[in-house]
């Protein structure tokens, strides 16, 4: 998925997203006939909404979270009153893992100086993890997501909230309303945080 090792000092010279856009374009490489998906939203977003890795409508598409999981996500949000134009949305993987499989540990590691580069140019005041993959590429490798979701981290003075995937929540109520419970708890922080 990757094409050419990157470096940290080309990364750190990128001044703004649209350039890295354009390197990550570089170096990531989608399947044939699928686009890579570097994220969406105000530049400078309060909320940055962290995902896994493209799915097949993202990769057709070039926007994230536009399929199932992204409808839901769109639920949920309107529910808690949080606008999802208002936020950014990208993934910790760019382009779409071949089969839709999870991604590995490895291809995680690779791709984080991307994202983390990312997110110093958006500068969020709060970024949700979305599922597991998204807590060990910003958090921690190792974080449970049973265990740490709906409490508050707190990192380089941005405020994290790891929370379930959407497509964790499709057949699964109990994780469904704890997700629901966490974007609220997203929607009042943004909130108190002005
Ligand atoms: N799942 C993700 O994690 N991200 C997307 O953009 C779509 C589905």
């Amino acid at each position: 998925m990757i094409a050419e090792t990157i470096s940290p000092q080309e990364l750190q010279s990128i001044g703004n997203l649209q350039s890295l856009h354009a390197f990550s374009q570089r170096v990531f490489q989608p399947e044939p006939g699928e686009r890579l998906v570097f994220g969406e939203g105000p530049e400078h977003a309060r909320l940055l909404l962290l995902g896994e890795a493209p799915g097949e409508k993202e990769a057709e598409t070039g926007r994230p979270f536009v399929g199932n999981s992204g409808r839901l996500l769109n639920k949920y949000l309107e529910n808690a009153d949080i606008a999802r134009e208002e936020a950014y949305l990208t993934n910790v993987i760019k382009v779409r893992p071949p089969g839709n499989r999870k991604p590995k540990m490895a291809e995680v590691k690779e791709a984080a100086p991307i994202l983390l580069r990312q997110i110093e140019l958006i500068h969020p005041a709060i970024i949700v993890c979305l599922g597991s993959i998204a807590v060990h590429a910003i958090v921690d490798p190792k974080a449970k997501i049973t265990e740490i979701r709906g409490t508050w981290l707190e990192k380089d003075g941005i405020r994290i909230m790891p929370t379930y995937h959407p497509s964790a929540v499709f057949r699964d109520e109990n994780k469904r309303e704890l997700l629901k419970q966490d974007l609220f708890s997203v929607a009042t922080m943004l909130n108190k945080l002005g």
